[in-house]
């Protein structure tokens, strides 16, 4: 059986400040979505937050980019801004850039990761869901899962993956794509998902069929709105287990909590730290960032799951090192590279400060 999974995102109002998701706004969207699954419109779905985002997942038959899918979550999306209005919360429709739908969601503010595909007998799948960071946060364990076997042996080990996977690159600036094969074009591919500002990774295939093994968010809100309007807190769906890398060899990189942008004001590099979904609050200067990753089996589209992937004492480590992390970094203050660089700052609101002051520059000959 053919099905889609669709996890669609977006902040629709924050409690307190930009930390995390009142209740109340949850139960909506669940409410929401329990009504097209009756109608048959969707075979399952859960609602989850991570820090200020709520977070959409779907399951259903008809395919990948439908607009009445879409347009749903739109509607969902806006109507939870509306009730983040009416009790007050913060940022209320933060990421709803349009006034109005128009066919496909991306462009529109929502962050969109969907993939289609023949359900295996048994099909577990991983979903990752991050805060206060940018897409380019999934290039290191991306690249880790699926090309390293530094930190995949099944790359070496196992005859389904050995051939290696494609990699679907997405220029961030320029909305260009390039395909690269690993292992061979492993040097080239570095070269730009290596520059996680500029370059993500948004679709990754099983070289040998072309089957999708993993799909991710690749929106970049500052580039949409041409301001800063809050950081495109990412998401992305991985297929895992007998012709994938398994649970393990997905979830390994993270216990390297590795540096992201995003943070304070989206203006600082910072550890990514995974937790567990109770943690996925952002109070610590706003941050640090975090990822959490929801498990499921499917069977025939439905969601087996959520089994709460990073709450797990094998993860401590990598929690004590990104705290570690943020206190070192944090004793940078404003000083680069704890703060973006300028090229990176183009989008926030930094140039309108600069602008105060320009006229006192005078040239030196
Ligand atoms: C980062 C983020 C927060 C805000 C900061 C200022 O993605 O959401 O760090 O940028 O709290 O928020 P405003 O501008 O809404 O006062
Ligand atoms: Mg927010
Ligand atoms: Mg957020």
């Amino acid at each position: 059986m053919k099905i889609t999974i669709s996890v669609l995102k977006a902040d629709v109002g924050g409690l307190v400040g930009h930390s995390t998701m009142h209740p109340d706004i949850m139960k909506d969207a669940g409410s929401a979505l329990e009504k097209k699954k009756d109608d048959g419109f969707l075979i399952d779905y859960r609602v989850l937050h991570c820090g200020d985002d709520l977070e959409l997942i779907m399951t259903h038959t008809h395919g990948t980019d439908f607009e009445g899918i879409h347009q749903m979550c739109w509607d969902i999306f806006s109507d939870c801004a509306d009730k983040a209005r009416e009790i007050g919360l913060y940022g209320a429709g933060q990421d709803l850039l349009a006034d109005a739908f128009a066919g496909n969601i991306k462009g529109m503010g929502p962050g969109v990761a969907e993939m289609e595909f023949e359900e295996r007998p048994s099909e577990p799948i991983l979903i990752f869901m991050a805060d206060k960071t940018s897409p380019g946060a999934w290039n290191l364990p991306l690249f880790k899962i699926f090309a390293d076997p530094m930190c995949n042996p099944g790359l070496i080990l196992d005859p389904k993956i050995h051939d290696g996977f494609t990699f679907d690159v997405l220029d961030l600036k320029n909305n260009k794509n390039i395909k690269f094969n690993m292992p061979e074009d492993m040097y080239d591919s570095l070269v730009f998902i290596g520059s996680t500002e500029d370059y993500g990774i948004r679709a990754i295939y099983r070289k040998k069929d072309n089957e999708i093994a993993a799909v991710a968010s690749t929106q970049r809100l500052a580039m949409m709105a041409g301001r800063y309007i809050g950081k495109d807190d990412p998401v992305m769906i991985c297929r895992s287990q007998n012709g994938f890398p398994s649970v393990g060899e997905i979830t390994e990189p993270f216990t390297h909590p590795h540096l992201v942008t995003g943070w304070m004001r989206g203006s600082h590099i910072g550890p990514i730290m995974p937790v567990s979904f109770e943690d996925a609050q952002c109070v610590r200067f706003d941050g640090p960032p975090r990822v959490i990753c929801a498990g499921f089996q499917v069977k025939d589209g439905n969601l087996v799951g959520p089994v709460d992937m990073f709450d797990d004492p094998a993860f401590d480590n990598a929690r004590q090192t990104a705290n570690d992390v943020a206190d070192y970094l944090r004793r940078h203050g404003p000083f680069e590279p704890h703060r973006l660089s300028l090229g990176d700052m183009e989008y926030t609101t930094l140039p309108i400060v600069m602008e105060k002051v320009k006229d006192r520059f005078k040239s030196i000959d």
